[in-house]
């Protein structure tokens, strides 16, 4: 068979291990020639594409972002764009397409996979927040980061007696800043998941001072937002996907903290420090999992499918199963990280 391969929306580190297994399988096993479409969805529609082999992977395991290059364009915002979608694979005679992404990638994939193109998805985000996995490549590795830096960040506060806000990415969930306020000794996390109150806020990091404790992290996730009305600074930009261009939260929130406690507070972001550099070993192997569980859906000819982690099986799940419901944080696991607030 002759079979394609794209990598959609933002990066994440295992990006690579995926692809580096799915042409390993692929051609040493199957005996297929693979392909790869370069910067997601735009090269589908621009017909941009490169041979790939084993031979192509060399040292590529432990590298972060993705050898095939991302983008997040729509094709079903483009005029002609499933119809371009599906010249290219006629075209070039491609027998079968993995689409590795998020809700937008793997959104557009279900809906050409409904109108008959032979597509087997992939789930990826460092946000963890797709429903039919129980996890996502990329989180354990963007949690690490942000406990590496939340472990840096007591040192400083505690010399300084100071509170440090650390905004972590999360759009619409707040796994990435619950696991790493767990993992961090944070003294509060604010999630999307459940609206904060600033007075409640600073009444615990005010507690915590009149106990003795004089610097205290708060932990806040990108969407997270106040009751009282929003903190956030969206930019105003939206993507191909109508997703507001977020940041800014930490910022505001370290402002209105220091503002009502006079105790002094420094914002500091993380950013897409979270989804650079090397993915972790449990991020490589599950990578590496699903990358082996597409080729094989591949010649098993479950199209409309995508691969996922239940318990510790890699299994098929409906492509439209996987975009139809966002995967929040269970409230247990926040209720672990409430026990240590203040
Ligand atoms: O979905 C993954 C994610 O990292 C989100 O947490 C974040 O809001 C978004 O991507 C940022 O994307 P961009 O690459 O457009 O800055």
């Amino acid at each position: 068979m002759r079979v394609a391969m794209l990598t959609g929306g933002g990066d994440c580190p295992g990006l690579n291990a995926v692809i580096r297994a799915i042409v390993r399988k692929g051609e040493r096993i199957y005996g297929d020639a693979m392909v790869g479409v370069r910067d997601g969805w735009r090269g589908a529609l621009e017909s941009d594409l490169m041979d790939l082999s084993v031979e192509s992977f060399r040292g590529t395991l432990p590298r972060g972002g993705t050898i095939l290059g991302s983008s997040r364009t729509n094709p079903y915002t483009v005029d002609g764009g499933p119809q371009a979608v599906k010249a290219t694979m006629a075209e070039s005679g491609i027998d079968a397409l993995i689409a590795i992404g998020g809700e937008d990638t793997l959104g557009v994939a279900a809906r050409l996979a409904e109108e008959g193109l032979p597509i087997v998805g992939v789930p990826k985000t460092i946000d963890n927040d797709l429903s039919a996995t129980d996890v996502t490549f990329g989180f354990d590795t963007a949690v690490q980061v942000c406990v590496d830096a939340i472990d840096r960040l007591h040192t400083t506060a505690e010399s300084h007696d100071r509170v440090m806000v650390v905004e972590v990415m999360g759009r619409h969930a707040g796994h990435i800043a619950t696991w790493s306020a767990i993992a961090g000794g944070a003294t509060i996390v604010l999630v999307p998941e459940r609206p904060f109150d600033l007075d409640e806020v600073c009444g615990t990091i005010r507690k915590r001072h009149e106990r003795g404790r004089f610097a205290s992290i708060v932990v806040v996730a990108e969407g997270a937002r106040a009751t009282e009305g929003s903190l956030a600074l969206a930019s105003g930009e939206v993507d191909a996907f109508g997703h507001a261009r977020l940041g800014g939260i930490g910022d505001q929130l370290a402002m209105a903290i220091e503002e009502r406690t006079g105790y002094e507070t420094r914002a500091i972001v993380l950013g897409h420090v979270q989804r650079g550099g090397t993915p972790t070993a449990f991020d490589r192997v599950l990578a590496t999992r699903f990358g082996i569980g597409a080729i094989d859906a591949v010649h098993a000819g479950a199209y409309g499918m995508m691969v996922a982690l239940r318990g510790n099986a890699i299994v098929r799940v409906p492509l439209t199963e996987a975009t139809a419901e966002l995967k929040l944080v269970d409230p247990a696991v926040y209720e672990v990280a409430e026990v240590f607030f203040g």
